[in-house]
């Protein structure tokens, strides 16, 4: 049988062991479509399924990657998959073939190639989607700032392109003071620091800033995007890399009507996810693909995933199979 390269994770007692093997299709879990992996990328949560203490792994070993897209075996059907148990609990997209349940599947959107679908990848359908839920309430154009957190990362850095192209003015807060330009480059109006948005306050309510905001920071920058957001406005809030703890008031709520929008990729309906990945091609396609991404091969990924558990990662990184 032929075999393939994969990135594998296995638990070891208190640690777990990362590198690249040759699998068979024999290894991979039961499913009805077989595809030939083109690209996946790197997320957040693809380096916690590599790290003891991430709770992300749910078997061992485990073929990372929470998101792929490729060529359905057998045809020419270019697919997408993301979310549900892929790199989690069944083998993902770290591996040059994936096989999963037909109802996970994507067509790959007419205007996208495989390698701009990963350079959107989870981290770029959690910013649309966030995009989405915050117009779906009522945000337009032209309604004033749109904050973006942790704007230099997966989901941040597409969240700034897409609002960008779309009109809005974006204003960027990062922890990276050398990314300032590559912020502005993607669409950014202004740029702040991350200082400024997670500053401790005993202040229930600040002055309004913001007509929205896109947080996939969590911890103290949610309560700042809270305490500032415009009356009516929402806070989309999709991550944790700045803590998992809320310290708030109910008072942007009940004096401002602001909203709290939980946003999850992971358990999208897939009817909704084929709809939010046609908006990505189209109307929600960011402005700079080429600016937000770099491509490794596997054998570069493990230091793509110590980078991006660091906080440290720029923007969107492909993985080429
Ligand atoms: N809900 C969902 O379905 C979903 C989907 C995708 C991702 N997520 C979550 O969203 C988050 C971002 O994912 P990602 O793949 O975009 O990761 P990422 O590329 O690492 O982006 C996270 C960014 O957060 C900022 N950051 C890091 N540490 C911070 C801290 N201590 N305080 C404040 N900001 C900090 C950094 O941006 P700056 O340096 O620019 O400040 C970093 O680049 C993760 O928690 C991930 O699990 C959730």
């Amino acid at each position: 049988m032929a075999t393939f390269r994969a990135f594998v994770a296995e638990k070891q007692d208190d640690r777990v062991d990362r590198g690249v093997r040759e699998l068979s299709d024999d290894d991979l879990p039961e499913g009805d479509v077989t595809i030939r992996v083109a690209y996946s990328s790197v997320n957040y949560k693809d380096a916690l399924a590599t790290i003891p203490k991430g709770r992300v792994a749910r078997i061992s070993p485990l073929v990372p990657g929470v998101d792929l897209a490729g060529t359905v075996e057998g045809g020419d059907e270019e697919v997408v998959v993301h979310g549900y148990d892929l790199g989690v609990a069944r083998h993902g997209g770290f591996a040059e073939r994936a096989r999963v349940p037909e109802d996970w599947v994507v067509p790959l959107p007419e205007g996208l190639s495989l390698e701009d679908a990963m350079t959107l990848g989870t981290a770029g359908f959690t910013a649309a989607l966030s995009v989405h839920q915050l117009e779906a309430r009522g945000l337009e154009p032209g309604d004033g700032p749109v904050l973006v957190l942790g704007a230099t990362g997966g989901v941040g850095s597409v969240a700034v392109s897409i609002l960008a192209a779309r009109g809005y003015e974006v204003v960027a807060a990062t922890g990276k003071d050398s990314e300032h330009d590559f912020l502005r480059e993607l669409g950014a109006a202004e740029v702040i620091g991350r200082e400024e948005v997670t500053a401790a306050s005993d202040r229930a309510l600040e002055s309004e800033r913001w007509a929205a905001a896109i947080d996939p920071v969590g911890g103290p920058a949610t309560a700042y995007a809270l305490r500032t957001t415009r009356y009516g406005g929402g806070v989309a809030l999709s991550g944790l890399t700045g803590g998992t703890k809320l310290d708030t008031t109910v008072m942007p709520f009940i004096l401002r009507g602001v909203a709290l929008l939980g946003i999850d990729s992971v358990q999208t309906p897939i009817e909704r996810r084929r709809e939010i990945w046609q908006r990505l091609a189209d109307e929600l396609r960011p402005g700079g693909l080429e600016l937000l991404r770099s491509e490794i091969g596997l054998d570069e990924l493990e230091g793509a995933l110590d980078t991006i558990l660091a906080g440290k990662a720029r923007g969107r990184t492909v993985v080429r199979l």
